[in-house]
């Protein structure tokens, strides 16, 4: 691998990890915001580590930065003085340690990649996790070298009358020229990652929240003045997950405020720096005139998960960033918690588990796998990916299973406890969870560590025997590691939640002398069997209930099975899985008809799924809105091409149409029954009830367009006139747009009129265009790319165009001469030149690769090599090579 300096890209690796020579005492900064640059003071108070030797050498990071002066202890040093290479600055006389005097010029407003500080539209803010902050001082960047910092900005009053950083500001003052500054303190030591300025003119919002032990905390958002009125659900949530921290976690904030800016200009959702969060506008504003359900429900996950991580992640932090999943896949999965306490807890998991079972299974199969805590990597900013976020959830939820709610808080509080301050790795969290359940830590650690090890998604296949004379079931499972797998993949715990599903319902069964309805089985070795009596018919197994491990099954189910499984399941989440389950299997038999020629057979074939499906339906729809609309909504192209060893976009999209038709066909009266409360033109309420209304209408809409075009029009038209919410008109948009029914154009035009001041609904309206799933888009999308509105500088508009249409829109993605594939890599290239991580992130929709047809892989490859043989970023080379 080459960067773009033409030298060999460094593979780091976990191996290699050495604990710092020096450890820092104190970090104290000074920033001048002078316009066209900044300049930026420090003084950083070393000690060499107990563990160094003598002669250690004190080694600092600094990226693009213009150095001005060094001094050590008082002394002025020259460039003899140090080595600095690459990023790497050395310096070999800090002995014992001592105080570095730093100075340096850097400049915001060029900074187009948005990590360290970077100024848009006038205000100043910076990313620092995971390499940023040397792009801003030198510094030890790196997670492990933690310290207190005072910080003080000074700036120009007028156009900066903000200024915010870690902590609590201690002091403000005036100066000359109209300028003016802010001190502040952050008592609780922590890594440079966690570092945040702001600087600029916003507004805020200000409310406070009282904590377990009496304390009073202020709690602020600051927003540009225009979207102060979208600041209440954040403010809500925000309260929410602070009170449910403590709940379930025993987790008090810690300083006297805690504050959220939203930025316009952001790459990733948000970022947790200690106090002072910095947020994507779309992850923190809402309001119901302009924020769809969906993004309500955003804002909500993405601010209990950054204040979540002020214990997973800040007060106990990571050692190093092959520990990522640490602090990550644990926040996911408290979020996921939280979320799933707020609304529905069945809807938040099965929304879940599609989403792994989408992408991440996908990237486990793709080039792109890698263990959740890998053993080396080149470039930290692609390791943010959906192996480390899910996948490390999923280990922490099976944790949860495994040991209890009880016993999983007993090892957090541990956790919490015993490595406070610190910087961890993955074995002090398990070893927690051992220890404050007696268990033998050593055993324990080693065989869960495996999870963590072992890249790819194991497979479980499944047999049972049932002996009608004695009234007994024997079910083996059997594990598998994917190829992918290190050289010698071990077993791993899988804990199998399972019930029994007979005829009439769930059946109670005895399992070593414990009768109930449902058992809790972990399989630990390559294959192991289990007995279960009192089994009086046979059942069919209910598996995995609520996911209860991230594998994948390989069960003999017949149709009738998951049929069996569709209408009589107790658990939620296994009904709507055996139904996308049975729709998978339909869908891809079709699709293999349709590829192989053979087309005699498909139309009069009988669903079992809309047999299935139609039998329940309307009494779904009555007492379980929201797990009835999910019902309609099959497996997506991307779930399915991960099912599929040939990936055939077209042959795929037409069969999961017909197979769609089938199902809705025997529900058109429901859905008229449906439509017909008109839940969408109420009031705007934020309650899993009005969620769960709102989405079986859109649903239904959706289907009905498919049965009687001119109706479904109709609705979409009359909700767009009487929208009292964004969930309504973004409803009745896409239906139009994407079925391209009569009026749609005029629709997207009159919204944009409405709404063209707005950036994030600006942003949705690109995302339906650019999402529809005709050949055509491709040209909508040149076509959007050349739109005034357009602002490739803006990472949300970028993602709503050209995100969407690589990620979002297969059928036109996938053009079969290649030109969909045209159209990405040629904005990749203009995009890397300003934005590696932006760039490096659409790039990953080029990972399907090998499972498409030889001619696509060519028009692929094609596209790869021109962009290889130019100038890109490590990132993009990176996920490109
Ligand atoms: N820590 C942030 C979070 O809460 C994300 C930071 C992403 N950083 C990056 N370089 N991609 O998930
Ligand atoms: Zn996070």
């Amino acid at each position: 691998m080459k960067t773009e300096t033409g030298v060999a890209a460094k593979i780091i690796y976990l191996k290699d990890y050495q604990a710092p020579h020096y450890t820092l005492e104190h970090t104290e900064l000074h920033f001048e915001l002078l316009g066209d640059y900044t300049e930026v003071s420090a003084e950083l108070r070393f000690k060499r580590a107990l563990t160094a030797p003598k002669e250690a050498v004190l080694t600092l990071l600094g990226a693009d930065l213009e150095l001005l002066s060094v001094a050590w202890s008082g002394q002025l040093l020259s460039a003899n003085d140090w080595q600095w290479q690459d990023e790497k600055w050395q310096f070999a006389g800090a002995g014992e340690g001592g105080v570095l005097s730093t100075k340096v010029r850097i400049y915001p407003d060029q900074n187009l990649a948005l990590e360290g500080l970077y100024r848009s539209h006038g205000l100043y803010c910076t990313q620092c996790e995971a390499e940023g902050f040397r792009k801003i001082t030198l510094y030890p960047d790196r997670p492990d070298v933690l310290s207190t910092f005072r910080t003080t900005i000074v700036a120009d009053k007028a156009s900066c009358p903000v200024l915010l950083s870690n902590g609590n500001c201690v002091a403000t003052g005036d100066s000359e020229n109209g300028r003016h500054w802010a001190t502040w303190e952050d008592p609780h030591p922590k890594p440079s990652y966690l570092f945040a300025l702001v600087a600029g003119d916003l507004a805020v919002l200000r409310d406070s929240f009282t904590t377990v032990s009496g304390r009073e905390v202020a709690l602020e958002i600051y927003t540009a003045e225009v979207d102060q009125d979208k600041c209440d659900h954040a403010m809500r949530s925000l309260q929410a997950a602070m009170r449910w921290d403590e709940e379930r976690y025993g987790c008090e904030y810690d300083l006297d405020r805690y504050m959220i800016v939203a930025v316009s200009h952001f790459n990733m959702g948000a970022m947790e720096n200690k106090g002072l969060n910095v947020f994507n506008t779309s992850c923190v504003l809402a309001h119901p005139a302009t924020t769809t359900d969906a993004g309500f429900q955003r804002v909500e996950a993405v601010v209990a998960h950054e204040y979540f991580h002020n214990w997973s992640g800040n007060r106990v932090t990571c050692r190093d960033w092959f520990q990522l999943c640490l602090k990550e896949g644990f926040t996911v999965f408290r979020d996921q918690q939280f979320s799933a306490d707020q609304l529905s807890a069945v809807v938040q998991r099965l929304e879940d588990v599609a989403f792994l079972q989408t992408h991440q299974f996908a990237e486990d199969a793709g080039p792109l796998a890698h263990a959740v805590r890998p053993e080396s990597f080149v470039e930290i900013n692609n390791f943010y990916t959906l192996t480390i976020y899910e996948k490390g959830a999923e280990i922490a939820r099976m944790l949860h299973t495994f040991l209890g709610a009880d016993g999983f808080r007993r090892g957090s509080d541990h956790y919490f406890k015993t490595y406070d301050g610190q910087a961890a790795i993955v074995e002090d969290f398990l070893n927690s969870m051992a220890v404050a359940n007696g268990l033998d830590a050593g055993a324990f650690v080693s065989q869960w560590l495996r999870w963590y090890r072992q890249p790819g998604t194991p497979v479980v296949s499944v047999n049972s025997v049932w002996q009608k004379d004695i009234q007994r079931l024997t079910l083996t499972l059997t594990q598998t590691q994917s190829s992918k797998s290190s050289s010698t993949p071990e077993s791993l715990p899988i804990p199998v939640r399972l019930g029994f599903i007979g005829k009439e319902g769930e059946l109670s069964t005895s399992l070593n002398g414990v009768t109930a309805n449902e058992h809790l089985l972990v399989l630990e070795q390559a294959e192991q069997s289990w007995q279960f009596d009192d089994v009086s018919q046979v059942p069919v197994l209910s598996l995995f209930r609520d996911f209860s491990a991230p594998v994948r099954v390989k069960a003999e189910f017949g149709d009738a099975d998951l049929a069996q499984l569709i209408r009589l399941d107790s658990n939620s989440f296994n009904r709507w899985s055996a139904s996308y389950a049975l729709a998978t299997r339909e869908i891809l038999a079709l699709a293999e008809q349709y590829r192989s020629g053979d087309l005699r057979a498909h139309q009069p074939q009988e669903s079992a799924l809309a047999a299935a499906i139609a039998e329940v339906w309307s009494e779904l729809a009555a007492s379980d809105p929201a797990l009835a609309a999910k019902m309609l909504q099959l497996p997506s192209l991307a779930y399915l091409s991960d099912q599929v060893a040939c990936y055939d976009p077209e042959a795929l999209q037409r069969a999961r149409e017909s197979v769609l038709l089938q199902v809705i066909a025997p529900l058109q009266s429901a859905l008229g029954t449906v439509l017909a409360k008109q839940e969408m033109l109420k009031p705007y309420v934020y309650s899993a009830q009005a969620i769960a209304a709102r989405s079986v209408e859109a649903v239904a809409l959706d289907g009905l367009a498919r049965l009687q075009s001119g109706a479904a029009a109709a609705i979409a038209q009359h909700w767009l006139k009487e929208a009292p919410h964004m969930s309504a008109e973004q409803a009745a948009l896409t239906t139009l747009v994407h079925h391209q029914l009569p009026g749609a154009d005029d629709a997207l035009q009159a919204f944009y009129a409405r709404w063209k001041h707005e950036p994030l609904v600006l942003d949705q309206w690109f995302a339906t265009q650019a999402s529809a799933p005709q050949a055509e888009t491709r040209e909508r999308v040149e076509a959007l790319l050349a739109h005034s509105d357009f602002d490739a500088t803006v990472p949300n508009r970028v993602r709503a165009v050209i995100g969407q249409f690589a990620n979002n829109n297969p059928v036109a993605f996938h053009d079969a001469e290649g030109r969909g594939y045209g159209l990405i890599a040629k904005q990749l290239l203009a995009i890397d030149a300003r934005n590696p991580q932006l760039a490096s992130r659409l790039a990953g929709a080029f990972g399907i690769w090998q499972k498409l047809d030889e001619s696509r892989q060519a028009h692929i490859l094609r596209e790869l090599d021109g962009l290889l043989s130019g100038d890109l970023s490590s990132d993009t080379r990176e996920t490109l090579s």
